[in-house]
């Protein structure tokens, strides 16, 4: 028990350490009246999370697990242009100064972690987990010129770094033809454009079927719903975030968030399969039309530079984005397979047959 006690009052000097440890010190002020024994209050509230029964336990362990704990491009992404996404110190300075614009490089790059989106340690109270961007997110790229917003409940602290990035230039349907650049086969929304394709607002749309404007999964709480729905131990859902686990050597789908609408399960599973097949079909077809355009390049998974018809490139920042956000159609099942149909019809429009299918 002494040895708890003790622990007790080191964590608390030690809190108070690090709650004090910002800015330059201030003139000395004058000697406070004398205060009583302690404050058991404090101790309190470093032992109501601080237990072994607290869910942060379990959190942490999911958290310990994922790809945000695991991915390691903290390390490889700490660079200007990078960090704000890529490291909790670069996310939180944006989130400080509203602008990436001067985010400084850190010395010792962090991964996503609890203190990224919670506020941890700074009032040492249940009021510590709340979230660090909780509000509305105006997405970066526009929809038809207009604003793009997400608003969707606590999924509002996943968007500002899971949604696309602009291309700048890009081409526009239909018009002159375009050039990728020898230094610009990179060109796309980068890892990870979730967002927009969930709102089915995303900009290389190509002319053809119309774009679904409604998508059932779409849900209140966004991503939340889904990516930390009932976990299954540390390897999926909850904190972990991840969908896909390991059951004995079988990747299997978490599905505890799909449940409260799909309540048959063998349903389901027949639904996603369709689904899974439609679009590995199409990202297929399409992907052979962009090689044999010359556009995409299978080996380094990049565009090659050159110039190419309009179309063509829209539809390739079209299978850019849907490979990049790895879902398989689930995020916007209509929207996506619409995406692609079009840019396939597009491709079949400037001379490349859907080959081999
Ligand atoms: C609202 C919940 C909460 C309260 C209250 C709280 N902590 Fe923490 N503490 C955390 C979380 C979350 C972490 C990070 C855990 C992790 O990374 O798994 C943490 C981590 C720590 C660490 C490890 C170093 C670090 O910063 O990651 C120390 C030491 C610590 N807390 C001390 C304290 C002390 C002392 C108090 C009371 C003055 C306290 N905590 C109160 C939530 C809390
Ligand atoms: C500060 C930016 C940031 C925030 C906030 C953020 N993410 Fe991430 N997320 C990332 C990055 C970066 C990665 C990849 C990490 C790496 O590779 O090092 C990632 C990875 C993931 C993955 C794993 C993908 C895989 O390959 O396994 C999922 C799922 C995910 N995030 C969901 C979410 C959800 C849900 C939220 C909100 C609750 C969220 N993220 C909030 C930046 C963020
Ligand atoms: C707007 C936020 C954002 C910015 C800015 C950003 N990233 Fe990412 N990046 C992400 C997210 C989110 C993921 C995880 C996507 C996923 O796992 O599906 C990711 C994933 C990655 C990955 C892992 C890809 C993979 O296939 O495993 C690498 C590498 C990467 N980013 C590098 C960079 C570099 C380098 C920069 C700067 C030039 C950068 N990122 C800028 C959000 C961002
Ligand atoms: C990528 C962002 C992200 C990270 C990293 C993260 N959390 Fe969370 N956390 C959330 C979101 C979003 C919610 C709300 C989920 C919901 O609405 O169901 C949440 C909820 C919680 C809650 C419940 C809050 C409440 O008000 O009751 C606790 C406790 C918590 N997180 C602890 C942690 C701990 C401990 C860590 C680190 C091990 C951590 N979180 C890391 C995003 C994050
Ligand atoms: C309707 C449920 C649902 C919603 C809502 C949802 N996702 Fe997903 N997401 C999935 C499923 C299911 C997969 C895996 C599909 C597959 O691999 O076939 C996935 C895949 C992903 C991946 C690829 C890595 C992985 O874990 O497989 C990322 C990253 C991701 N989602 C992030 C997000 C973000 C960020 C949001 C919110 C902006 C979001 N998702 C909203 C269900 C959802
Ligand atoms: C908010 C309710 C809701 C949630 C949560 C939800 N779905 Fe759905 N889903 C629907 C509705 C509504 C439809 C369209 C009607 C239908 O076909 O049943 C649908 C359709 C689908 C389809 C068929 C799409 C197509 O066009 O081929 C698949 C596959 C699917 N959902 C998978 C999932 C998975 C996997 C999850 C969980 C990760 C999930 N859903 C979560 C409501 C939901």
């Amino acid at each position: 028990m002494k040895s708890i006690l003790k622990l007790i009052i080191f964590l608390v000097t030690a809190g108070m350490f690090l709650a004090s440890c910002e800015g330059p010190m201030g003139p000395q002020g004058e000697d406070g009246p004398q205060g009583d024994k302690g404050d058991p209050g404090t101790a309190l509230a470093c032992a109501e999370c601080h237990n072994t029964t607290s869910p942060m336990v379990a959190f942490s362990a999911q958290w310990k697990e994922s790809t945000h704990a695991t991915g390691g491009n903290a390390a490889y992404a700490n660079r200007a242009g990078c960090v704000q996404c890529h490291t909790s110190q670069g996310f939180l300075e944006y989130v400080a100064e509203g602008s990436t614009a001067a985010i400084s490089v850190p010395a010792n790059p962090m991964q996503i972690g609890c203190g990224t989106c919670h506020k941890i340690h700074e009032t040492y109270s249940d009021d510590d987990w709340a979230l660090t961007k909780p509000g509305a997110e105006t997405l970066e790229v526009k929809y038809a010129g207009a604003a793009v917003v997400w608003d969707k409940g606590t999924s509002n602290q996943c968007v500002f770094c899971h949604q696309s990035r602009n291309v700048s230039p890009a081409p526009v349907v239909n018009g002159a033809d375009f050039t990728i650049a020898a230094n610009g086969t990179r060109i796309g929304p980068h890892h990870g454009p979730n967002a927009n394709l969930i709102l089915g607002k995303t900009p290389f749309e190509l002319p053809g079927d119309a774009h679904p404007t409604t998508n059932p999964h779409s849900t209140a709480n966004g991503c939340v719903t889904c990516h930390m729905s009932t976990p299954y131990g540390y390897q999926a859902g909850g904190h972990n975030m991840g969908v896909w686990y390991d059951s004995h050597g079988t990747p299997v789908m978490l599905k505890t968030g799909c449940t409260t609408c799909h309540s048959n399960s063998t349903t389901l599973d027949g639904m996603i399969n369709t689904l899974t097949a439609e679009v590995e079909d199409k990202m297929e077809i399409l992907e052979a039309q962009l090689i044999a355009a010359g556009i995409y390049n299978s080996g380094t998974e990049l565009a090659n530079s050159g110039t190419f018809k309009a179309n063509a490139v829209l539809a390739y920042l079209n299978y850019n984005t849907v490979k990049e956000d790895r879902s398989n159609g689930v995020h916007n099942p209509g929207y996506i397979k619409t995406l692609l149909d079009n840019s396939i019809a597009a491709m079949v429009a400037l001379g490349y047959a859907e080959s081999g299918k």
